[in-house]
């Protein structure tokens, strides 16, 4: 049997321990392993070689993927996918598990309908936004990126009596911010999934201020476009001087932790177990309470992935 594996769409940490272990287990179960480097344009192109152990030593602790990403406009065009398919019938590939978001999960599920090619997906996003799983890769790694970064940053807020606003990334969805704030123990938290109320919160942080507080930490989520605004709240009402620092890209890269070389692994062996049993996948592999099940894409895609409301409720203190 043979069985390839790419990346697609925004890349994050525990992508390469997943390629690592996908190469490691095929051979260990008579699987030809096979890569397709740069996402669905490498499909497309026919960038897909036959795997060797060469191609993933020493990648277990790198961020990013070795087999690159990309995001495929041509992929929607009929006559694109039938060249992908041609390419993967010369190697009699009839199954694919794709690391990606709920985006790629669907471009694999027309191709699916178009040719009957099983595919596994895998969630792997920083944001943390797809629906039906708890858990995404690389979730964990971006949150320590970021912690770091805010225990660092804390440093010169506390050293110069200023309020930094620090914004992560996530898209429309607070669970990196709201987490990031939780746990590194931020003043203010504004996420697209919390109402906030700068009136109570402004008159908390002010009786702080009188009380000796001399520095103060927000987190803002991208989605909430509220960072400019929140500086110069600070400024105005708080009355701290007040600093953006916008984390960016930094957010998707570094060393996966041990939590996502490990939950990398075990998607990939629940992907590549269900792979080998069962026909007719067009499934996404999700980690719900702790365990891992299989959903099929339209149900994914269909709905909205919310933060659980315990995080939620502890949120609010931080928020009003
Ligand atoms: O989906 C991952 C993500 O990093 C989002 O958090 C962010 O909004 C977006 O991708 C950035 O995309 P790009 O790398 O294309 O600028």
């Amino acid at each position: 049997m043979n069985i390839a594996i790419f990346t697609s769409g925004g890349d994050c940490s525990g992508m390469n321990p997943a390629i690592k272990t996908f190469v490691e287990e095929c051979y260990m179960r008579d699987i030809t392993p096979y890569l397709i480097y740069d996402g669905l344009e490498g499909l497309i192109d026919d960038s897909i070689k036959k795997a060797e152990h060469s191609d993933v030593s020493r990648i277990i602790y790198r961020g990013g993927t070795v087999l690159r990403s990309s995001r495929s406009k041509r992929f929607f065009e009929k006559e694109y996918r039938v060249q992908a398919y041609e390419n993967l019938k010369r190697k009699d590939i009839k199954k694919l598990i794709v690391l990606g978001g709920d985006g790629s999960f669907r471009a694999l599920d027309t191709f699916y309908n178009d040719f009957g090619i099983d595919f596994i997906g895998i969630p792997s996003t920083i944001d943390n936004d797809i629906y039906g799983t708890d858990y995404c890769l690389g979730v964990d790694t971006a949150l320590n990126v970021i912690r770091r970064a805010i225990d660092e940053i804390r440093d010169t807020a506390a050293s110069f009596k200023r309020a930094f606003v620090i914004e992560t990334m996530g898209r429309d969805c607070g669970y990196l911010a709201l987490v990031s704030a939780l746990t590194c123990g931020a003043e203010v938290c504004i996420i697209p999934e919390l109402e906030f109320d700068l009136q109570t919160l402004g008159e908390r942080l002010k009786k702080e201020v009188q009380e000796g507080r001399n520095y103060a930490i927000a987190i803002t989520a991208e989605g909430s476009n509220m960072s400019e605004k929140i500086e110069a709240w600070f400024e105005t009402e708080i009355g701290l001087e007040s600093r953006i620092s916008k984390l960016g890209h930094i957010q998707r890269g570094g060393n996966p932790t041990v939590f996502d070389r490990l939950i990398a692994s075990e998607f990939v062996i629940n992907a590549l177990d269900r792979l080998s049993q069962t026909a007719n996948n067009h499934h996404a592999i999700v980690y719900t309470n702790g365990s891992f099940d299989f959903t099929d894409i339209d149900t994914v895609s269909s709905g909205t992935y919310t933060i659980k409301p315990q995080l939620l409720k502890m949120g609010q203190a931080l928020c009003r």
